[in-house]
């Protein structure tokens, strides 16, 4: 199974994930509504095909956003150049781990993380590091949403997601299993199965990868030791969570005071 396989196939990534995008940027935009401090543009680390951005650019506003995986700007730069109108919209080759310099002197209203993927940063020093660039792009009482998932060490079982979607004549299966991760060591082992079906014939793609784990006591830890502020959470239904709750998946409501 290949290890950087996960995101090899940007258009099966994007068929897979963009019936949902709508939705997670109407909650995105509520939480800004609600906790940030007005209009201006977003930013969107590790922003892949660029789903979010196309919703985003077509309500009007502008983003900036980058990756490090050429092939997923690639299919972000194709999709997002057949739009006619929108916001304007920049798109990078940066790593999460230090990105400052790319982005250059444009300061953000929001910038946004969600769907885990702040977990790929597996070592301490560079989430430090990214957690403190954030909050010099942000503008004072600009936010940070951070979608993620906490584990609860020593109470999960192995565990599975399927996921199923379909654009034009190809349809896509995906079984997602993650491996709990240990206290310790932090890093949670996921494995997905596609199963491409096309008129032409079916395809099966596998790989693996591993994210860092937080509980929520690690996670409060880390910013409390950045210059973030945690301010509020929301469930994906927008239910407001508290930390006495427990979710599956919870958009964490960072601020820049
Ligand atoms: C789960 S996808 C999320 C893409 C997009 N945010 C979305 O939700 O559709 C994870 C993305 O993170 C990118 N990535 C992983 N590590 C990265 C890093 N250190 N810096 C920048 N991008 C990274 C991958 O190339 C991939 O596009």
């Amino acid at each position: 199974m290949s290890a950087t396989g996960a995101y090899a196939h940007p258009s099966v990534y994007d068929i897979l994930h963009s019936p949902h995008t709508q939705g997670e940027i109407d909650l995105m935009q509520r939480c800004a509504r609600e906790h940030g401090s007005g209009n201006g543009p977003w930013l969107e680390p590790a922003c892949g095909t660029g789903r979010y951005l196309r919703v985003l650019a077509a309500r009007g506003t502008d983003c900036t956003g980058f990756d490090l995986d050429e092939g997923m700007l690639d299919y972000a730069r194709r999709t997002l150049a057949r739009r006619k109108s929108g916001g304007r919209v920049r798109l990078l080759r940066a790593d999460m781990a230090d990105f400052l310099a790319a982005i250059g002197r444009r300061r953000y209203a929001v910038a946004f993380n969600p769907v885990n993927t702040l977990r790929h940063l597996h070592d301490a020093r560079a989430v430090t590091t990214h957690l403190r660039q954030i909050a010099t792009a942000l503008r004072p009482g600009g936010l940070y949403l951070v979608g993620i998932s906490f584990s609860r060490y020593d109470e999960e079982e192995a565990s599975e997601d399927v996921w199923t979607a379909q654009r034009g004549n190809c349809a896509v299966r995906q079984v997602v299993q993650y491996l709990p991760p240990d206290r310790h060591e932090r890093l949670e082992t996921v494995y997905s199965h596609l199963q491409v079906n096309r008129t032409g014939g079916r395809e099966y793609l596998d790989s693996s990868y591993q994210l860092r784990s937080y509980d929520l006591d690690q996670w409060k830890g880390l910013i409390r030791r950045s210059p973030l502020q945690r301010v509020g959470a929301l469930d994906d239904l927008g239910n407001v969570v508290t930390d006495d709750i427990e979710t599956n998946y919870q958009i964490e409501i960072l601020r820049r005071d």
